[in-house]
């Protein structure tokens, strides 16, 4: 498919107004996307776990303009109140997709959200804001083409979700989605695909404790860090490593093998952040505490055979990804040696999840 492929032709129904809510998750690579190039498109593929209680609730109110005007009109409400400092994302999520939903323009939209889990917690909302986002313009542009497959609703969601945040799109569906070109069958740099292949039981209850160890704001921007790929001199190893680390998971996806699991994702994280370390200007964003909690699970591994590992997005968080029938020993370690390095002690317990709901 191209992007063409998801301009619309005509629509056969007129709809003047109506209301749809969209639940969306956030989700956790494995595999990282860092380094993009125009229009959202991804340097190397990467694959991820749907989460399951981290979401967004999002509902769209539309009607019809009775004049037709040039502009984006939307109101937005973020928890109840009006957010205006949410807005230039939205039109710029409106301005990258208009091409493939020429009907934005032609009607008044309300969008009320919100999230489970604290605004505070330094837990990035795009991904789950954007694909609830996208899914509910989907909805009203399925009211206006009633034969469109629910393949095409799910990839074109996914195709809009990634223009207004590269991770996005793969929260559309669960529980493991790959995004960008690779060997995988049905792999696109367009949108994400549920991970086509052999899944052993052991990642099918996959849980994931978020521990926040920073709960402030991202520091570095999404767009400024993407974009310190460019010219870094490990940027093109680093690209081709992805693609070799995806073939080796879908391996591991097939046999279960926990400690190549654990192996493969860790070291994604740890690469993720040595880029961010190794670039111009450089990063830091591994807080002590963040340190404190990886040598802490690497002491606990050693010392009980089990299996939690961790993996890091672009800031001080970490998220310990454990298999459910080690979750009591998990938790209680958690417990009893973990949330002292966290803000205020707070953590967020979720799990491997479905994808996106309407409600
Ligand atoms: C480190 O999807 O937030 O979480 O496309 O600029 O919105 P934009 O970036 P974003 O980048 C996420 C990067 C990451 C790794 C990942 O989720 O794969």
């Amino acid at each position: 498919m191209t992007a063409q492929d998801f301009i619309p032709k005509n629509y056969s129904e007129e709809i003047s107004e109506g209301k749809v809510t969209w639940q969306s998750p956030s989700n956790i690579a494995l595999v990282k996307y860092w380094g993009k190039r125009e229009n959202q498109i991804p340097a190397n593929p990467s694959v991820s776990f749907t989460l399951n209680y981290c979401k967004t609730t999002t509902s769209l109110s539309f009607q019809k303009k009775e004049n037709p005007s040039n502009n984006f009109d939307f109101e937005l409400f973020f928890e109840g109140e009006k957010k205006p400092s949410f807005r230039p994302k939205i039109e710029q999520f409106f301005r990258r997709i208009e091409a493939y939903l020429p009907f934005l323009k032609e009607y008044n939209f309300t969008i009320h959200t919100s999230n489970s889990f604290p605004h505070s917690s330094g837990i990035a909302s795009s991904a789950s804001g954007m694909s609830a986002l996208a899914l509910c313009l989907m909805s009203l542009e399925k009211e206006l083409d009633p034969l469109m497959t629910e393949e095409f609703f799910t990839r074109k969601a996914s195709f809009l979700a990634r223009l207004g945040s590269g991770s996005a799109c793969r929260s559309i569906e669960g529980e493991l989605v790959v995004w960008g070109k690779h060997e995988t069958e049905g792999s696109s740099d367009l949108f994400g695909v549920k991970y086509p292949s052999e899944v052993h039981q052991n990642f099918k209850d996959y849980q994931d404790v978020i521990l926040l160890v920073d709960k402030g704001e991202k520091q570095v921007s999404s767009t400024v860090g993407h974009d310190l790929m460019n010219g870094h001199p490990f940027a093109e190893q680093r690209f081709e490593q992805a693609h070799e680390n995806l073939a080796k998971l879908q391996d591991v996806f097939k046999s279960g093998n926990l400690l190549a699991f654990t192996e493969l994702v860790e070291s994604e994280a740890l690469t993720l952040h040595a880029m961010m370390m190794s670039s111009r200007p450089y990063f830091l964003l591994m807080k002590p505490h963040t340190l404190a909690i990886i040598n802490k699970v690497f002491r606990f591994r050693q010392k009980t055979g089990l299996h939690p590992c961790f993996t890091l997005d672009a800031g001080a968080n970490v998220h310990l990804l454990f298999p459910k029938k080690e979750k009591e020993a998990v938790m209680s370690f958690i417990e009893e040696e973990l949330v002292e390095h966290c803000q205020d002690g707070q953590y967020i317990k979720d799990e491997v999840g479905a994808g996106a709901k309407r409600i």
